[in-house]
Order: structure tokens, then C-alpha cells, then sequence
């Protein structure tokens, strides 16, 4: 765990205040679901790093998905090619990678698709095939790297609010009709924290091992500032850095949340991986398996911050 310096060696952006950096450097023993704390050459202003998690890490390259949010992000996406950024990492947990007979429903939202899109990657010579992806947003242009997650998983079932680009709806919805369909043995998920917590309950009443991705406010990134506190179901607190960001999804107080359900209890023994599945014919699901990949929008519009549904503490 160590400061080095990247180079920005290629930078895209998207539609709705999304870039994509691929930084080159030193080739680093990543896991899927770490995450980096980085900051470029701007001064005091922002004073603190940023974390960000590894979208994709290919040699001595990382790929970071920036979305502007405040006056980090916004320095962060502005970087040019060759620009130097400071990164320290990799810190935290992560996923345990997908195993050859295992079946893992991934649920992302937004740019919570980075360390998923990332573990999909990096399983991809051990998964078998297993990895059945749901990608939500609130719109076509909130699916970031959509074509990347699209060849790295078995299927992708794409999900927008506004219905402008897969089916129209939420990402737990989608996750009630997979849990429905399929068994499966794990879920993971990242997004923002309204998603995540249905999604962990979702699971939960599924009777799956769910490993969830903490996004916090951050300040050191290891342990010691404790600005990243969350209450635990023990009754202690559990540090999104050290702890998480992966975590079992149990151990996090989520709070209250609305629908959706999974139904009876007699529904959900047989959502477990070796039970009997659902035996609806395909054709009567509204969600079809791998979808097509919905185009940029035309034009980008100004950035709209929907920071996750949580206490944060200050930093700047
Ligand atoms: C482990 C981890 C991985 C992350 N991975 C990514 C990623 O891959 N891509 C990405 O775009 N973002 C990611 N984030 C979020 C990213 O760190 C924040 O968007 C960024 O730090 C915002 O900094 P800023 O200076 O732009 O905004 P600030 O000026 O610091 O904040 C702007 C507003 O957003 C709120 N806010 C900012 N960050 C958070 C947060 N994490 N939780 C709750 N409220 C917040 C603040 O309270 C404030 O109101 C990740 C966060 C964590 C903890
Ligand atoms: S960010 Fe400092 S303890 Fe977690």
C-alpha cells in the first residue's frame, strides 16, 4: 500500500458527466472491489484524495469510471493525457472471485458498476459462464461502460427509470425476476445505497450470501481518520475502508426500504441454488437475458449529482 504516480494514457468522456481514465504505472496486486484514494497536481483545493473504485486493471493500467459529483470528480474528469495522478492503493476488501460452478447474480447501478464490471473481468477465465448481470440507471446515459460489462458477463439485463434504454423499471425489480428464473448461489451488488440495501434484503429473503460495495465519505481510506463509520448489526460501527468496502451484506443497519418482494415463503426455497426454479416459460418475462447496448445520448447535459442515500461526514 503506497503513493505512485500514474499517467492519464487515455481518456473518454461520456454523456451526463462521465469520464472513463485509463492511468499507466506500476503494476499493482489488485483485487476485484478495491478501491484507490487519488488525486492529480491541483493544489489544496480539494486537499483530500478521492476514492475510486478499479473498474478494470490490466497490467500496470487502471481504468477509473469518474462521475462528477462535487470538485474532486470535476478536477478529476477534466485531467488530460499525460497529466500525473497520485494514487494509493489498492485499499480495502474485496470480492471473492466468481468459482467455475458457481452462479452469481451481480446488481449495479450506476457507476457502482465499476468494481462489478471488474470482478466480471477478472473471473472471466474461471466463471464458466455464471455471471448474470442487472445494470440499472436513471436514464440510457447512466449505464456507463455498458458495452464492457455486456461482453464480460453471461447476460446483462439493462434497466432505466425512464425507460430510454432496456426495460423500464428499477434494478431490484429486475433481480426479483432473475431470482425467479434461475437459482443462483451469491449476489453482489453496488450502487447507490437505496438499491443496495433492497437488494441485500431481497437477497436475505432469497436465503442467498450477499457481498455488497460501501460507498462513504472517505478521508484517509485506511483506518485511521474513522470518517468512514457505518452502524453494524452487532451494534458497533463497521469502516466502509478497512472492513468494506466489500461486505457481507448482513452486517450493515440498512434501514427501512420499500418494495419490492420476493413473496412467499414457499417462493423463496426455491430461489436457492439446487431447488426447483421457477418453470415460467421465458416468453411471458418482461426482462429478456443480454440486451442490446444502448447507444450514447446525443448531446451531454449538464451533470445532475445524485449523491448516495446516507450520512457523510466533511472533508475537503
Ligand atoms: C470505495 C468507494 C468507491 C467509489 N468508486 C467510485 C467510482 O468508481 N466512480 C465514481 O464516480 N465514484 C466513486 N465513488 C464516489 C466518489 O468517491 C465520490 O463521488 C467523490 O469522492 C466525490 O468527491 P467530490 O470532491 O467530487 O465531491 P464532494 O465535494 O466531496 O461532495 C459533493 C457532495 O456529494 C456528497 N458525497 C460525495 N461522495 C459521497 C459518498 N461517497 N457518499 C455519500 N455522499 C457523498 C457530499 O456529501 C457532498 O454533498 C466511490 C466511493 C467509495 C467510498
Ligand atoms: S476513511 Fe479514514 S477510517 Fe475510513
Amino acid at each position: 500500500m503506497k503513493v505512485v504516480p500514474f499517467h492519464v494514457v487515455h481518456r473518454k468522456a461520456l454523456p451526463g458527466g462521465y469520464v472513463i481514465l485509463r492511468v499507466g504505472g506500476e503494476a499493482l496486486e489488485c483485487e476485484p472491489g478495491q478501491f484507490v484514494m487519488l488525486r492529480g497536481d491541483w493544489g489544496f483545493s480539494p486537499l483530500l484524495p478521492r476514492p475510486f473504485s478499479l473498474a478494470l486493471v490490466e497490467g500496470p493500467d487502471l481504468t477509473i469510471l469518474v462521475k462528477v459529483i462535487g470538485e474532486g470528480s470535476k478536477r478529476l474528469a477534466a485531467v488530460q493525457r499525460g497529466d500525473v495522478l497520485l494514487i494509493h492503493g489498492p485499499l480495502g476488501t474485496s470480492f471473492r472471485r466468481v468459482a467455475p460452478d458457481e452462479r452469481v447474480l451481480m446488481v449495479g447501478g450506476g457507476v457502482g458498476i465499476a468494481p462489478l464490471l471488474y470482478l466480471a473481468q477478472a473471473s472471466r477465465s474461471t466463471a464458466g459462464g455464471g455471471i448474470v448481470c442487472v445494470y440499472g440507471g436513471r436514464s440510457r446515459r447512466d449505464l456507463p461502460m455498458a458495452a464492457e460489462l455486456a461482453a464480460a458477463a453471461e447476460s446483462v439485463t439493462f434497466v432505466t427509470e425512464d425507460g430510454t434504454a432496456g426495460e423500464k423499471g428499477l434494478a431490484s425489480r429486475a433481480m426479483v425476476e432473475h431470482l425467479a428464473r434461475a437459482p443462483f448461489d451469491r449476489v453482489v451488488t453496488c450502487g447507490p445505497w437505496a438499491m443496495m440495501a433492497t437488494v441485500a434484503r431481497l437477497a436475505a429473503e432469497a436465503g442467498l450470501p450477499c457481498e455488497v460495495s460501501l460507498e462513504a465519505m472517505m478521508a484517509c481510506g485506511y483506518g485511521i481518520c474513522l470518517g468512514c463509520a457505518l452502524p453494524a448489526t452487532d451494534g458497533g460501527y463497521v469502516y466502509a475502508c478497512k472492513d468494506g468496502p466489500v461486505i457481507d451484506a448482513g452486517r450493515i443497519v440498512w434501514g427501512d426500504q420499500p418494495e419490492p418482494s420476493l413473496g412467499t415463503e414457499a417462493d423463496k426455497g426455491r430461489r436457492k441454488r439446487g431447488a426447483k426454479t421457477s418453470s415460467a416459460p421465458e416468453a411471458q418475462l418482461p426482462l429478456k437475458g443480454k440486451q442490446a447496448t444502448p447507444a450514447p445520448a446525443p448531446s451531454p447535459p449538464a451533470p445532475s449529482p445524485t449523491p448516495p442515500d446516507q450520512k457523510g461526514g466533511k472533508r475537503s
